[in-house]
């Protein structure tokens, strides 16, 4: 079974400064880990590396066993990212926005999964409820659905 997570000496440099100096670092699956460090470690910068959203300059980071440049569907397929701020479209219900969000992923008629997530998440009865309408906690809930 390939790690969740598998990231292998990964550096990253924004001009003078040595963001990630050779990060080599495995999640299992099933694993929950916690990525602690002062502000400036290099966190956001290891993770956007995972999500595609920056390129490292060496190294290599794997989702599920896909490499996130060489095979990056498949890896973003199998990648969830809830960002630090709170974003989302404030003119959706939270259902609306989880098919909005599926149909970025090619997913379609998914009612029966949006149920079940919405259930273990434990916002069923939010489901029809805009937004704007969710406490904060509520609000990072759904973004994690
Ligand atoms: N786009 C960028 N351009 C220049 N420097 C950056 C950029 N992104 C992050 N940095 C720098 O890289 C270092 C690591 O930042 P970051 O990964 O955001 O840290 P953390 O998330 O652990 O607080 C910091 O010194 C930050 O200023
Ligand atoms: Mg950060």
């Amino acid at each position: 079974m390939s790690p969740a997570i598998r990231i292998a000496g990964v550096t990253k440099r924004f001009r003078s400064l040595q963001a990630l100096a050779g990060v080599d670092l495995d999640i299992a699956q099933g694993e929950f880990f916690g990525l602690l460090g002062p502000n400036g470690a290099g966190k956001t910068t290891l993770i956007s590396s995972l999500a595609g959203l920056a390129r490292p300059d060496s190294g290599t980071l794997e989702v599920m066993g896909h490499d996130v440049v060489r095979d990056y569907r498949a890896a973003r397929m199998a990648l969830g990212v809830v960002p630090q701020e709170l974003v989302f479209d404030p003119f959706f219900t939270v259902r609306e926005m989880l098919v909005l969000q599926s149909g970025y992923f090619g997913l379609k008629k998914n009612d029966a999964w949006i149920d079940e997530i919405l259930h273990h998440l434990d916002l069923t009865s939010k489901a029809n409820a805009n937004m704007r309408m969710l406490s904060g906690g509520m609000k990072r809930r759904a973004l994690v659905a």
